[in-house]
């Protein structure tokens, strides 16, 4: 039986994800929100095909890039300088499944430390699993990731992903954590549950077996936890969701990030307090299947204590 299966997490975030006879008017009311988004979104798909804009939009959201980023981690210790990173998130298989044939042919035989999914691998929550299900095999089977796979889940996954996961080798963490080795030092990866759409993101109980001062990365799927992770004592908070926008205008950038957290922590490297971040762009696109100014992005991160070490 999955590890997974059985729990109280499962059932509880079933009723959440229609399943079951009572959610929450918190559930509803977000639920509302973003049903509400269909429409300015198919307005810009009718207002970018009436311009003619349509067809480069989608060529640019399939310009997908390879950036390899090197990030200022305060506190990184001496056995982890280097540690690389392949970030994946928002893949949104549905919408987007050209990209998992360029992203094999332009991956193929990466080799890295760690390979993290920061979620949103699903489109559609009520429609089949079986998209995603071949697209993530498709992408792991040209990753290699010394430490492991380790995933968390989005707004647009649903809980029966996380066995197709598991079977795949992915450990997805649902507010929990994980210990790893490096030269032989020990650190942690924390992951929490998805805090946006299904608000079932529980940080005190991901880090409850974290010991103080040992080195954590935390793995989130939106920015909006960044005052409970840095409480935590986060050293590097990795997430996705905001996609960048999709879509910036020049001077000004996005238009809407879709997170409560300040706007320069849903835009790449940011840091708060002693907690450095990164906020992918992501793979795929939500909404309107565009971009502009805002390329598609997986993400190699090389973590370093100084930038000039
Ligand atoms: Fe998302």
């Amino acid at each position: 039986m999955n590890r997974i299966e059985g729990r109280f997490l499962h059932s509880k975030r079933q009723v959440y994800e229609g399943q079951g006879s009572s959610p929450s008017l918190k559930f509803k009311v977000t639920h509302l929100k973003y049903r509400a988004w269909k429409f300015p979104n198919w307005f810009l798909k009718l207002f970018l095909k009436s311009a003619g804009l349509f067809e480069q939009g989608r060529k640019n959201a399939l310009d997908l890039r390879l950036e390899n980023r090197v990030l200022n981690v305060q506190g990184l210790p001496e056995e982890l300088e280097g540690l690389k990173i392949l970030f994946l998130s928002d893949l949104h298989f549905g919408n987007e499944l050209e990209l998992i044939e360029i992203i094999v042919k332009k991956f193929h035989g990466i080799k890295v430390d760690l390979c993290l999914f920061g979620g949103d691998y699903q489109y559609y929550r009520s429609k089949s699993l079986e998209p995603t299900i071949e697209g993530m095999k498709k992408i792991l089977s040209v990753v290699n990731a010394s430490l492991g796979i380790f995933a968390v889940l989005g707004n647009h996954d649903t809980i029966e992903l996380v066995p197709e996961l598991e079977k795949m080798g992915v450990r997805t963490l649902m507010n929990e954590s994980i210990l790893l080795e490096k030269n032989s030092l020990p650190f942690y990866l924390v992951g929490v549950d998805d805090p946006l759409y299904f608000d079932f993101h529980d940080v005190e109980k991901a880090f409850r077996n974290v010991p103080d001062n040992s080195f954590n990365i935390f793995l989130s799927h939106t920015p909006d936890l960044y005052k409970d992770a840095s409480e935590k004592g986060a050293d590097f908070y990795l997430c996705g969701h905001t996609h960048h926008g999709q879509i910036q205008f020049p001077l000004y950038g996005p238009l809407f990030l879709h997170s409560q957290a300040p706007r320069e922590l849903g835009l790449g490297e940011w840091s708060y307090k002693d907690m450095a971040g990164f906020t992918g762009p992501g793979v795929g696109t939500s909404g309107a299947p565009v971009r502009f100014r805002c390329s598609p992005e997986v993400t190699c991160l090389e973590l370093r204590s100084s930038k000039n070490s």
